[in-house]
This record gives C-alpha cells, structure tokens and sequence, in this order.
C-alpha cells in the first residue's frame, strides 16, 4: 500500500482583477469599517468577462503540469470540485481532458464533485482513496479546486471572491495525510443553495449560515478527537496542532472559529486552556449548546482568550483568503497554501489540522503531516512555483463602479449563448486562458495568452483544443 499519501505538488490561479474592500465599503455606503474589521477582508478577486472557472482550472492545471515537469501520461485520476455551475450535465473534468487528449491519455478516471465550498474536500479525499487503495495503477491523482463565488447586490456580496487550485495526489508528499484522523458532520440545512438555475447568485441566510458552520465545527472537532483518542491513547488539545486551517468564507468567522475550538477544548478540559484562561471562561460553562452560538460575551471572551495561539497557528494561513475573498471549494486550499507560502523553510514535521465545511451542509475536519520532500515535490519547490507574493503584487485594482459593472454584464452572459467576449487579455498573465466565444449551441471556446515559451496558437475550436506548447529549450 503506498504510505504518506497527500499533496506532492500545488499551484495556485486567481484573476488579477480586484476590488479593494475599503473602496467597495465606501461605494456601499457601509460604515467605515464593516467589510475591512467586521469581515476582517483586505481585497476581493473577480472575474471578468473573459474568465470563468473552465478557463481558471486550465490555466492552474496547465501550469502545475509545467513547472513541475509532469508527463500529462502520468495522470490517471483527476477530480475537480466546483460549486460554480455552468452545464448542468458536462463536467469541468471533461474541459479539462483536453489537455491530457492531446499526450494521447484518455485513460483518466473522475469527475466532477459538488456540494457548496466542500467539493473540492470531496474530491481530494477521493483522489487519496484511490492513491491508497487497491484499485491504483501507480499514477498521480489530481484534484483540482475551482469557483467564481458571486453575490447578488447586499450584505453578502463583499463575500465574494474567485480561483482556482490544482493539487497533484500520490504517494510519499510533502504534505501527507493522518488518514486515520477525520471527523465529519453532514445535516440537511437550507443555510446557502442555489436552487435558481437561471442565476449564478446563491440563495443565502448568512447568519444561520455562520452557526451552521459553528456547529459543524464543534461536531466534526468532537468526533476527530474521539478518532485521535482510540489511536493515540492520549487526550487531543490545540496544542497538538501548528497550524489549523479554516474554509474562509470571511476572515472573522475564522477568528470565532478558532476561538470555538479554544471553548471545546476549555468544556474538555484539555491542556490548552491555562488556569487564568479557565476562569475567564468559567462564566460559561452551563450555557447550553444552542445558548453559547449567540452568547456576544462569550463570542468577544473567548476570542480574546485565543489571540495568542491565533496569532502563532492561524494568522499564517489567512493571508490569501484575505487578499482574495472567498474562493469556495479553493478556499481551504488557499489557505493552506498561505501557510506554505509563509512558512515553507520551517514546516517540516509539523502537523496542519484542516476544517472544511459546505453549506447544505457538508464538514469534515482531517489532519495533514508535513514533510521537507524531494525535488520538485518538496514545501520551498511549491511556495516557489505558486509564487503568490508575485501574482498578489500583479494584481490591477478596479474601482468599485468597474466592479459593479463587471458583475451586470456577467448577470447577462450567465447561461447565455451566442456571444463572443472582448478577447481583451492584457491583465492576464502569459499562459492564461481565457473564454473567447459561447456560440449558438452553447459551446464555449478558450485561448491561451501567448508568452513565456508558449506559441501564439490559442484558438479552440469544436471542443477540441488547437494551440501547441512550446518549451523553451
Ligand atoms: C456574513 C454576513 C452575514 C455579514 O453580513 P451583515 O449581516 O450585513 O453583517 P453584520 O452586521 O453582522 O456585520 C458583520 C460584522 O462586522 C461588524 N461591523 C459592522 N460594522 C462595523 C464597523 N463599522 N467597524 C467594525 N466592525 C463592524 C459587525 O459587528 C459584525 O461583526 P460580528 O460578527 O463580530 O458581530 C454576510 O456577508 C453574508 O451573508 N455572507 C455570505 C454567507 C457566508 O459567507 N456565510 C459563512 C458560512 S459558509
């Protein structure tokens, strides 16, 4: 059976076009600080007309392939996770076997999953199953986490946000799974849905939504420690965890969650809680499950009383979904992403406890360990490839207007046909791809920007993709 499965390799895309949360707060007449400390977001990515989830996953698979010199042959599982419909039949999945199509490899299994931010979770585990399982045939997996997150007009929609993850699954990885270690929680809720077809905007009930995903997490943190317990034989605390990584809807829900672990680990008695912190929490201790989810006193207590450990084991994983909003199925993966970002040179032998949740609801909190690797699957190799500093610093700012804008134009194109776009890709980086035409049966059509050892050949066309990549020598 093949050992510490998980992630060997990871790229990261998000569109260089974004709307400063400041400047967004202003244009809504929000009071001055509502989306930048309420929400505890910095900047918000978004897609233009000429960019959709299809082409966002072609670009961080294409990308991956190559920085990482990866024979699209040695792929045989890949799975993408989506919430963002655009055919209610045809997966992404097959979108991007165009790539694989032309090495001659259409021997890949997978398709797409879907439950709100969780599909991407679905997908990776998925793709680890396969990896450790019998049914293996000693290729990499590779999951691919992609959405374009979009609100109607109202307090929902500084939520927003837009990317795209490839993650490449096998064996011995830098980042490897305790896959002993899970906890799930899964309910039927109607917090966040989609049930109209002709919009890309989600029907939502943010505050139930926000103590839905409480609740998940205190479920899903309940049955992980039991797992850890019959395993290790020794109490689970926070302390046995250097970083935990959140689904980042908006920064400060994942300050309260973190806080909540804090009080589940205070109501367990675990190690993490010291005996001043104890009573400070102490005023709390008979409120009921349902009376501590709106109890004010004890949300501000017991986040004070976690700063510190936030500080060292959460404020490192928070700086992409912060600059870019929330990315539903990638955020997660963002924000583990961050933390390799930050701290690659000294993660080796850490543990990274993450906590997905999707809307509907989905959850499940599992436990990654990781490790230095080999080259190019090693922590610094990713942080390098994905060079996040670099595309953050790229980025064009949009004032709020433009943004605006660009979401009513968008409104019209959603499920339209027989369009083409302005093909405008100046922002885009080379290697881009970008949505050229939907014609008169719904069929779409993508190009690739020209440069970086890429040949200007970019058309798609029937389905079938026309460009070549060149490598430079
Ligand atoms: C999250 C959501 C409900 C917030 O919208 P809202 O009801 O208008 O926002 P609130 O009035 O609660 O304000 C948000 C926060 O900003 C704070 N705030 C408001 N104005 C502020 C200001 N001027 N300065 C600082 N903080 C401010 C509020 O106190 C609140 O913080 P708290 O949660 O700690 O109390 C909304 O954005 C939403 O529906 N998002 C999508 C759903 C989602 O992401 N759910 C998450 C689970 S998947």
């Amino acid at each position: 059976m093949a050992k510490n499965v998980g992630v060997l390799a990871m790229d990261i895309y998000f569109p260089p076009t974004c709307v400063q949360q400041e400047a967004l707060e202003a244009h809504d007449g929000a009071s001055k600080g509502k989306y930048t400390i309420g929400l505890g977001q910095d900047c918000m990515a978004f897609c233009t007309e000429v960019e959709d989830v299809i082409s966002m996953s072609l670009t961080a698979v294409s990308s991956l392939l190559e920085k990482y010199n990866i024979d699209p042959k040695q792929i045989g599982r890949l799975e993408v996770g989506s919430e963002t419909v655009i055919d209610k039949s045809k997966s992404i999945k097959t979108f991007l076997m165009q790539i694989f199509e032309k090495y001659g490899n259409t021997d890949i299994e997978g398709v797409d999953s879907t439950n709100a931010c969780y599909g991407g979770t679905a997908a990776l585990l998925n793709c680890v199953n396969w990896v450790e399982s019998t049914s293996w045939d000693g290729r990499y997996g590779l999951v691919v986490c992609t959405d374009s997150a979009v609100y109607a007009e109202g307090p929902a929609r500084p939520t927003g946000g837009a990317a795209a993850i490839a993650m490449l699954i096998g064996p011995d990885a830098p980042v490897s799974f305790e896959s002993k270690y899970r906890g799930s929680h899964m309910s039927h809720v109607y917090d966040f849905y989609k049930p109209d077809l002709a919009s890309e905007y989600p029907v939502v009930d943010g505050k139930l939504s926000q103590t839905c995903y409480l609740m998940a997490l205190d479920a899903c943190y309940k049955h992980f420690c039991t797992k850890y317990e019959k395993f290790e034989g020794s109490q689970f605390s926070l302390f046995d965890a250097d970083y935990v990584v959140f689904h980042s809807p908006y920064n400060k829900l994942v300050q309260k969650s973190f806080a909540r672990l804090l009080f589940n680990d205070f109501l367990r008695n675990a190690s993490s809680v010291d005996e001043a912190d104890k009573e400070k929490l102490s005023p709390f201790l008979n409120l009921t499950g349902d009376e501590s989810y709106t109890n004010r006193d004890l949300e501000k207590m017991s986040q004070q009383v976690a700063k510190p450990l936030y500080d060292v084991k959460v404020q490192p994983t928070t700086l992409i979904p912060k600059q870019v909003g929330n990315m539903y199925t990638a955020s997660l993966y963002a924000a583990l992403a961050s933390v390799i970002h930050n701290k690659h040179s000294e993660l080796a032998g850490k543990r990274v406890i993450m906590f997905s949740y999707g809307s509907g609801l989905t959850a499940t909190m599992f436990s990654l360990k990781l490790h230095e690797g080999q080259h190019p699957f090693t922590l610094s190799n990713i942080a390098t490839v994905m060079n996040v500093r670099g595309k953050l610093k790229a980025r064009q700012e949009f004032p709020p207007e433009k943004f605006v804008e660009t979401l009513k134009l968008m409104e019209h194109r959603y499920g339209a046909k027989d369009f083409v776009t302005s093909k405008d890709c100046t922002l885009l980086a080379p290697g881009t791809y970008y949505l050229t035409e939907v014609d008169s049966m719904y069929r779409r059509f993508y190009a690739q920007k020209p440069g970086d050892g890429i040949s200007e050949n970019g058309s798609i066309a029937n389905g079938q993709i026309q460009w070549k990549t060149v490598k430079s020598q």
